[in-house]
């Protein structure tokens, strides 16, 4: 399999679907995988034409985690130098919005990946936890911090502590999805959430994003202080006008993201 093939690409008008293509490994997370998917997140970032992101995986699996045995005889200083994880970082910091659309096993880096989204959905088979545990390990992209945050200090303790993984209906009672259907479905609705926030003003959805995630990882006076620089920011664009005017003369606005 070629490096490009690692994560596969389809454009469709303002949505890019990518997949993570590794399915004999269940999609596990190598750094070569990690690479093509920040390669494409970043030139999906970049490129105005696309207004949302869905991230799936081929087969059986979301992601069974990183790839353990690229780790396995790893030394503090290979993981430290090698940027391995530090990286994953870019994933989380892409400006629009990413829809994780989990159709199996989303397990350790795999369920981290899917927390830096910004939407979980999933298929009913889908599976969440964060299992290092096992592997004499803790979660190292943020499972620690944003699966405590989704389902409460106690019950993500409990998972991280036990290694044990809760069904896509568990996690659709915690609010760490907000969507469960069968698997056959579950691209179509991703796209039919992708398609409404494409109608919407980019900037506005940039900005939304941006707030949104300061409650996560921030403090509420920062957090507050930032939705109010953002609101007052849209004030200056073209789609707040248009918006706004569009209501009063009672038609559909026509967003340019100016
Ligand atoms: C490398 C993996 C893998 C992984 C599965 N595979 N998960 N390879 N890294 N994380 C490979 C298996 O070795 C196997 O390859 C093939 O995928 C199919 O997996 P099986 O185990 O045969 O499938 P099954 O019996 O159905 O079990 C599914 C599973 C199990 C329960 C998901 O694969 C599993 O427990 N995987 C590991 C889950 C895990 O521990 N994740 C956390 C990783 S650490 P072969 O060649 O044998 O066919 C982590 C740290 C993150 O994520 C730190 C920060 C990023």
């Amino acid at each position: 399999m070629s490096e490009e093939s690692l994560v596969l690409s389809t454009i469709e008008g303002p949505i890019a679907i990518l997949t993570l293509n590794r399915p004999q490994a269940l999609n596990a997370l190598s750094p070569a995988l990690i690479d093509d998917l920040i390669r494409h997140l970043e030139a999906c970032d970049a490129d105005d034409t696309i207004r949302v992101i869905i991230i799936t995986g081929a087969g059986r699996a979301f992601a069974a985690g990183a790839d353990i045995k690229a780790m396995a005889n790893a030394t503090p200083i290979d993981m430290l130098t090698s940027g391995m994880i530090a990286r994953w970082a870019r994933i989380a910091a892409v400006r629009k919005p990413v829809i994780a659309a989990v159709n199996g096993y989303a397990l350790g880096g795999g369920c981290e990946l899917a927390m830096m989204c910004d939407i979980i959905i999933a298929s009913e088979n889908a599976q969440f936890g964060q299992p290092e545990i096992n592997l004499g390990i803790i979660p190292g992209a943020g499972g620690t911090q944003r699966l405590t945050r989704a389902l409460g200090p106690y019950r993500a303790m409990e998972l991280i502590l036990t290694g044990a993984t809760i069904s896509a209906q568990e996690a659709l009672a915690h609010g760490l999805v907000c969507r469960v259907c069968p698997p056959e479905s579950l691209l179509d609705e991703a796209r039919r959430i992708a398609q409404t926030i494409a109608t919407k003003s980019p900037l506005a959805v940039q900005l939304a994003k941006e707030a949104v995630r300061m409650a996560a990882e921030t403090t509420v006076r920062e957090g507050l202080a930032i939705e109010l620089r953002n609101f007052y920011l849209l004030f200056a664009s073209a789609d707040q006008k248009e918006g706004m005017q569009a209501f009063i003369e009672k038609r559909a606005p026509n967003f340019s993201g100016r």
